[in-house]
């Protein structure tokens, strides 16, 4: 879903002279424009109010929204996201990937109660092998969600291809597919280490 603002933000974060401060504004403003995109089906309900001038009926937005950011990256979209869902939940999976192999491991997770009747929205801006993105949606799933979606800002094919393979129920959306991973398992072009730019821990 190209967005010339999202392409515009997006050139901010792959430039490699964006320092932390720069790169968190431009990963606030992708994400809010990618945010909105993905959540553009989800249900409202009429809810009776009065404006200064009379009664009236407006749609309000259902509860049942639940973000979960997955550590540390997710953490660059998190605001973003609340400030367009405030009445959202959310829970959190701590996933690291090993730099050799590329593996996921996980080191935290703490997600709500009654996730069978939420819709869930996976925050996670990198999807590269699609090893960290399946270990959470299998997290998910065996907390309970049935309903789920994954938001990123990057994503190489290799890692849409396989969350197809695993997770075939799970809508992906993404404001650009690059063009492939390079021997590391890093997407190229890319942006570098989404979680290491975020908080200066090159
Ligand atoms: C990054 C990113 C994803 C993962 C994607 O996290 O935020 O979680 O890599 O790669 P994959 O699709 O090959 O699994 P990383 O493990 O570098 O941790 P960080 O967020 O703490 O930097
Ligand atoms: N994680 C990142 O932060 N960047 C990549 O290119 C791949 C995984």
């Amino acid at each position: 879903m190209p967005h010339p603002i999202a392409l515009d933000a997006l050139a901010v974060l792959r430039r490699k002279d964006t320092a932390p401060a720069a790169f968190r504004v431009a990963a606030h403003r992708l994400s809010t424009v990618v945010v909105t995109e993905a959540l553009r089906d989800l249900a409202t309900e009429p809810v009776a109010i009065e404006t200064p001038l009379c009664p009236t009926s407006v749609p309000q937005l259902r509860d049942g929204i639940v973000l979960v950011p997955v550590l540390r990256a997710g953490l660059g979209m998190l605001d973003a996201a609340l400030i367009l869902v405030p009445g959202a939940r959310v829970g959190y999976i701590g996933l690291r990937r090993d730099e050799d192999t590329a593996q996921p491991s996980r080191y935290y997770a703490r997600v709500p109660e009654g996730l069978e009747n939420s819709t869930v929205a996976l925050i996670d801006p990198m999807l590269a092998t699609g090893g960290s993105a399946s270990a959470a949606l299998d997290l998910l799933k065996a907390a309970g969600a049935r309903n789920l979606r994954l938001i990123c800002l990057v994503a190489a094919p290799e890692g849409v291809a396989a969350l197809e393979r695993s997770h075939p129920d799970v809508a992906v959306y993404t404001p650009v597919v690059d063009e492939r991973l390079n021997d590391r398992k890093f997407i190229v072009p890319g942006l570098g280490d989404f979680g290491d730019r975020l908080f200066g821990t090159e």
